[in-house]
């Protein structure tokens, strides 16, 4: 860096959207503080990994992409890792990687342009305190994505799912005023994007002290411009009838929701302590479709959790069946140190063969019922946002409200733009989409 050059900053990003939001937010302060954001962390004055600790797998992956980093630096680079792992790990982390000076957990973003200053000076800092006032509410976040938007409205979490990290790396649940997050999508719209997603941990349990989800979703909906509204991810206990009814009457929400399963088994529930029964989740289905007919959606469901036996893993096999899922992410469980699953006799643990071999059935049938939904649906219309340029075939990658993906044709001048088009194909998972062309009335003969 020379004297007049602006310092540059590099950010890569692990994890779910919230980790993405948070970078949008540490580039927003960054580049308000002088520096310049990079895509290529060679020769960046400051490389920044924002981590996930969900599962181990993560956390190995980001160790290997440390270790990797130190060839990409140069003398006086400023290394620091934030986020989910960060915030897990603390000072340790300074200790296992001596190139890493900086180690800043989710509520500590605030202090990143004074915490690199002295870092540059070859001060080492772990700052993993935990502020339950914190929304950056200041930040103005430098967003990435030109269609759609994500939106913090909720950080932290006060579930106690046993199998889950997130309580320890995010902390207790909290939420941003009602009049912020409308605020900010105001913000959003003006600069071109209609697509708004509101994202919190558990978000439909959102509460800022006087407005609850319904309400956010009735005034973030009605601000004018928005056109699509989304939220991730719910817990099923927090669909209150208020925040159905918000769903089904705010026009501008979207015909899908994310809706967390986890097991199909009553008793891998409870171990999980997700605080439903299979016919409590059965019953929140039902009332969201028949409040929003022709409703698209989707899950996580973990295998192998301890104490799972072939007769809990089949009962989630025929929810899959029952509940008919446009699609689920699926995962292997993964203990996570100083999570209460931990804490299961090892007698309970499901050894990896089986686990894996659960995980292959799951992803089958999954995937056999996302098919048959999708062939359901060739020939059908939908109005298209595209999204991007796809990754192969010179083609775009454009979403329906109810979050089908459709490959259409078309130039990048058309990312942004709705579009309706006719469903003509389906790979199974994604669909090949032909736009139509809507009819201009012919004029009235005088
Ligand atoms: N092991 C495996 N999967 C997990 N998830 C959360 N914690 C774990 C874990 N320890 C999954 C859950 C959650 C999703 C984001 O990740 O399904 O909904
Ligand atoms: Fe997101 Fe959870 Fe990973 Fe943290 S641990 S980045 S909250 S998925």
């Amino acid at each position: 860096m020379t004297a007049s050059q602006r310092p540059t900053v590099y950010i890569e990003t692990y994890g779910c959207q919230m980790n993405v939001s948070d970078t949008e937010l540490m580039l927003g302060k960054l580049t308000a503080s002088g520096y310049e954001a990079v895509a290529q962390p060679d020769g960046a004055d400051v490389i920044l990994i924002n981590t996930c600790a969900i599962r181990e797998h993560a956390e190995q992956r980001v160790m290997g992409r440390i270790g990797e980093m130190k060839s990409r630096m140069s003398r006086g680079t400023v290394l620091g890792v934030t986020g989910c792992m960060a915030q897990r790990l603390g000072a340790e982390l300074l200790d296992r990687a001596k190139h890493v000076s900086l180690v800043i957990g989710p509520d500590g973003y605030r202090d990143l342009p004074s915490l690199i200053e002295s870092a540059r000076e070859g001060v080492r800092a772990a700052a993993t305190e935990f502020d339950l006032e914190e929304h950056y509410e200041d930040f103005t976040a430098r967003r990435f994505d030109g269609v759609k938007a994500w939106i913090p409205v909720q950080r932290g979490c006060d579930y106690r799912c046993t199998y889950c990290i997130v309580p320890t790396t995010r902390g207790p649940e909290r939420s941003r005023k009602l009049a912020e997050v409308v605020r900010e999508t105001e913000a959003v719209v003006a600069s071109g994007i209609s697509e708004i997603v509101l994202l919190g941990q558990t978000v439909n349990s959102y509460f800022d002290g006087a407005h609850d989800f319904a309400d956010l979703l009735r005034a973030v909906g009605s601000v004018e411009g928005v056109r699509r509204l989304r939220f991730t991810s719910p817990h099923p206990n927090d669909f209150s009838d208020r925040v159905i009814r918000a769903i089904a009457e705010t026009t501008t929400v979207c015909e899908h929701v994310h809706l967390p399963m986890q097991s199909g088994s009553t008793r891998t529930l409870k171990r999980m302590l997700r605080r439903y029964t299979r016919e409590g989740y059965l019953e929140c289905v039902d009332r969201l479709r028949s409040a929003v007919p022709d409703l698209s959606l989707t899950t996580d469901i973990i295998v192998g959790f301890p104490g799972e036996t072939e007769a809990d893993f089949s009962e989630t096999l025929s929810m899959v069946e029952a509940v008919g899922f446009d699609d689920a992410y699926t995962f292997k469980f993964s203990p996570r140190d100083g999570t209460p699953a931990t804490r299961f006799p090892a007698s309970d643990s499901v050894p990896d063969e089986i686990a894996s071999e659960r995980l292959a059935r799951l992803i089958a049938t999954v995937r056999a019922r996302t098919r048959e939904r999708n062939l359901e649906l060739l020939g059908q219309r939908r109005e298209v946002l595209v999204e991007k340029p796809a990754r192969r075939g010179g083609l775009l990658q454009s979403k329906t409200r109810d979050f089908k993906v459709v490959m259409i044709p078309g130039d990048a001048s058309l990312i942004g733009r709705y579009l309706n088009v006719e469903l003509t194909g389906t790979t199974g998972s994604t669909f090949l989409g032909q736009v139509v062309h809507q009819r201009t009335p012919l004029p009235l003969a005088v």
